[in-house]
């Protein structure tokens, strides 16, 4: 009997929602049958997803950030495909590997001087849980600081360094000797950390939710104070990191040094996951200080070639495609259109962020018509005003998007960062006309409000 991933597509492509509401996360498809996002996608394409009818949707969420080169790569592809046919050792364990090798060496061109080790994990989560581990492991402290609205992964460390109730929320206790403080506050920074006993402050260079971008004296000051008072300075850029918002790290927008950077997300070149922690050498060899503990810390499928494989191949593709500048490029040019509206929409507060990083905040207007028709999206659901955006992009104009976090009213933009100026102009024009549509009352988009509005009072009732 033959096994063809390709008939197994083809035969069961439309049961798929039926597949997960008997064997998986039924609420998932709940949630995309309530928003009429449960489309049946058949290929995707760098920017582009395609569904059975080959209409074609513009991905400006890209799995998350996980598509930063696009779908489908063919020079990962090949990378892969050598991977998996040339019958290269893997996984050997006691040996150590040629492909995790070079791509260390890879990565640690573009990271500042100071780090020159790395470590290599399988998510943005477990990067994470290696930088709680060595912090606490170097400085011989207990405590991590970290900021409010931070997202930093969700398994019991990371989660316990994370600034949203609703993720936490009946999972404690959770790690001891976590605090929050807000983000762009040095003052707070200065006192959590005044008494020389926090192993380590994690922070995103640019929050994720919410896309908060820093002041210009945030993260400089922060390298400052960590230094004064013994703590290490983890920057998070499993979101923000390689290309995505203009520079190939965020931290390079300030010419920062932490003393560990993670990542993950888009050097998997959307095929493999993989996370990793760029370090100083100091930290690498005060874990990993005797022969002994050569394996106290680590994971069974970390380095594995096809990872490794498929992240080398995606940092040449970033190269040889000069997709930092493009990120840079056509994502400013996406921030300053969309900006520009605000003068003529009163829903509308700014758009901000960097590259292709992009949030397109929402607010509550002056005349009195639109200002009562936002209270009452409001009092239904804090942040349901961004459904009415997100939901016509998707159905009439087949733009893909999120809302940046539970009750904001932001639009968050995180495509991959192949975008054209063609992709750029369709993009300006769809959120030119439903945000228009939304100053129409009486107008179809509303009856979209009040249906969303129901549901959310429905829900709330249980
Ligand atoms: C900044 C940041 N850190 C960590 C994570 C966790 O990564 P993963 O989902 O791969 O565990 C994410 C995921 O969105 C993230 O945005």
């Amino acid at each position: 009997m033959s096994f063809s991933i390709a008939e197994l597509f083809s035969q069961h492509s439309t049961d798929k929602f039926e597949l997960h509401e008997q064997h998986l996360n039924n609420q998932m498809v709940r949630v995309l049958k309530t928003i009429g996002y449960d489309r049946h996608y058949k290929k995707a394409v760098g920017q582009y997803l395609y569904d059975q009818d080959g209409t074609e949707y513009l991905d400006l969420l890209s799995g998350f950030g996980v598509f930063a080169i696009g779908r489908n790569h063919p020079t990962v592809v090949k990378a892969l495909n050598e991977s998996l046919t040339l019958e290269l050792p893997n996984l050997v364990q006691l040996d150590v590997s040629v492909l995790s090798g070079l791509l260390a060496k890879e990565i640690l061109k573009t990271t500042p001087d100071n780090l020159t080790k790395m470590f290599f994990c399988n998510s943005g989560t477990e990067s994470v849980e290696a930088a709680i581990k060595f912090a606490r492991y170097v400085t011989k402290r207990e405590k991590i600081v970290y900021c409010e609205h931070g997202y930093h992964g969700l398994t019991m460390g990371s989660l316990s360094l994370n600034g949203e109730e609703i993720f936490r929320e009946g999972f404690g206790p959770l790690l001891p000797g976590c605090s929050a403080i807000p983000f762009n506050d040095l003052e707070a920074l200065e006192k959590a950390l005044s008494n020389k006993d926090v192993a380590a402050f994690i922070v995103e260079p640019i929050q994720g939710k919410g896309v908060n971008v820093p002041d210009d004296n945030y993260l400089p000051e922060v390298e400052r104070l960590c230094k004064k008072y013994g703590t290490l300075f983890v920057a998070d850029e499993v979101q923000t990191g390689l290309g995505r918002t203009g520079k190939f790290w965020a931290i390079d927008h300030w010419n920062v040094k932490p003393d560990m950077i993670c990542m993950a997300k888009a050097l998997s070149g959307g095929f493999i996951p993989v996370g990793a922690v760029a370090m100083t050498a100091k930290i690498m060899d005060t874990v990993f200080n005797r022969m002994d503990r050569a394996v106290v810390h680590g994971s069974t499928f970390s380095k594995n070639n096809a990872a490794m494989a498929a992240g080398l191949a995606t940092l040449h593709v970033m190269k040889a495609e000069n997709l930092v500048e493009n990120s840079d490029k056509v994502g400013t040019d996406i921030i300053n259109s969309l900006n520009a509206m605000s003068e003529k929409y009163e829903f509308l507060k700014e758009a901000r962020g960097k590259g292709m990083m992009i949030a397109i905040e929402f607010n509550s207007p002056k005349s009195l018509t639109l200002k009562a028709a936002w209270a009452m999206l409001e009092a239904a659901n804090k942040g349901l005003f961004c459904q009415m955006i997100t939901i016509p992009l998707f159905k009439e104009h087949h733009i893909l998007s999120q809302v940046a976090g539970h009750g904001m009213n932001v639009v968050k933009l995180l495509p991959p960062l192949t975008l054209t100026q063609k992709d750029r102009d369709h993009i300006v024009t769809a959120f030119d006309k439903v945000i228009a549509d939304t100053h129409q009352i009486p107008g179809s988009i509303w009856d979209l409000g009040k249906n969303l509005a129901s549901h959310a009072m429905k829900n709330k009732k249980g």
